[in-house]
């Protein structure tokens, strides 16, 4: 699907993109011209009416990695006098307190495991008992292990006690939905390098209008104030510093080839299809993957690492790299693992290549099969777990 010989990158991001994608930026733009202008609010439009957001949130766009603009979405919404729930999972669930704690806001944190989903029921039971939690941050998809978080569920309970939801939707969004019609939120953040299949650079979030209305003042930093930015690209639809012009016009064909294929159900399809194949592949070599099924978001997979000595990590990526696959390092801390990938311009045609790549890697270090060590085949068995 990527048409220029280069490997694929089955990792959370950077991704592969396509040809068309990469040739949107052979152009320098003016931040001050009227088709840059242009463009920008025509990015800003698709990207809200992806959250079916168009009469109640706006996007503000924001320069820097899917980490900026979460950080500028919590010291944005999040008063100084306020409290923020972290519903913890994972690394980017951590992360979030990590900011709380670097913005000096209360913050409480509620955990899983990291093959467990966030848990509506204890929500209920913290929202209840602390009534200070003014605000609710949850990982749709926590990419740390590539598990499906229930938000609609956790939106549920955080909208009946009268708090403010805010998503980390950055590997999720534009494949996963998250729709603001459906779904009570304030903000949610993402990237435009991960499901929309743009380049890096470039954060956005989807906020409430009204929230956001009462938000001057909050943030803790002038460059991540998501107020401030809103505000004055409201008025001259400029930004207020230098942007980011050729992430913009990337992301602005990215949508483009979105649209074209069907939107988010058609991506989510495509997505869904590389897991599956993915999926059945390694298991039919021996691999387990750490989440039951009906946990798996169709995004990235985490595999528990062999236990057959000869399989080096290290040695299995360099081999997999020379055949044009960049698969990423594992990133539990309850278990040695690895992840691989099945989002970017990626289809069934490299997912299969990926796989015979993988095949025949596992044949010259001489690794029989993928089993794990421990018996993770009992938590492999689907729905019932
Ligand atoms: C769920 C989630 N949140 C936040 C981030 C951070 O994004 P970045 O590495 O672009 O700063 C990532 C990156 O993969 C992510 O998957």
């Amino acid at each position: 699907m990527a048409d220029i010989q280069e490997p694929y990158l089955l990792t959370p991001g950077p991704l592969t993109t396509s040809a068309s994608v990469k040739r949107a930026m052979l152009r320098d733009w003016g931040s001050r011209d009227r088709d840059f202008i242009a463009l920008n609010a025509r990015v800003r439009a698709r990207l809200v009416a992806l959250a079916g957001g168009a009469d109640s949130h706006v996007a503000v766009p924001l320069q820097g990695s899917g980490t900026f603009v979460v950080e500028a979405m919590l010291g944005t919404l999040v008063a100084p006098d306020g409290k923020l729930l972290v519903l913890v999972n994972g690394a980017y669930g951590q992360r979030m307190v990590k900011m709380a704690d670097y913005h000096r806001r209360q913050v409480a944190v509620l955990e899983t495991a990291e093959d467990q989903p966030n848990d509506p029921e204890a929500l209920e039971r913290a929202l209840a008992a602390d009534p200070a939690i003014s605000h609710v941050a949850a990982v749709q998809c926590e990419t740390t292990s590539g598990i499906l978080n229930p938000i609609e569920a956790l939106a549920e309970v955080t909208a009946r006690h009268g708090r403010r939801l805010l998503v980390d939707a950055m590997s999720a969004f534009g494949a996963l939905p998250l729709d603001a019609r459906e779904v009570t939120f304030d903000g949610l953040a993402a990237s435009a390098n991960k499901c929309l299949e743009g380049i890096p650079g470039l954060g956005f979030a989807i906020v409430r209008r009204s929230a956001l209305e009462a938000a001057a003042g909050h943030a803790p930093a002038l460059s991540l104030d998501l107020y401030d930015q809103w505000r004055s690209m409201e008025q001259n639809g400029q930004w207020r510093f230098t942007p980011p012009t050729h992430v913009l016009a990337a992301l602005d064909q990215a949508l483009v080839e979105h649209a074209a294929e069907g939107g988010i159900a058609g991506r989510a399809a495509r997505y869904r299809e590389n897991c599956r194949i993915l999926i059945e592949g390694m298991r039919a070599l021996g691999f387990s993957t750490l989440l039951p099924d009906h946990l798996q978001a169709p995004i990235i997979v985490t595999f528990r690492m062999p236990a057959d000595p000869r399989f080096l990590f290290d040695d299995f990526y360099d081999r997999l790299r020379t055949k044009g696959y960049v698969i990423y390092p594992g990133k539990l801390t309850v278990a040695p693992s690895f992840r691989i990938g099945c989002i970017g311009r990626l289809g069934s045609a490299e997912m299969q290549g990926a796989l015979a790549a993988i095949r025949a890697t596992l044949a010259e270090m001489g690794v029989a099969s993928g089993q794990p060590a421990a018996p993770a085949a009992v938590i492999n068995q689907g729905p019932s777990s």
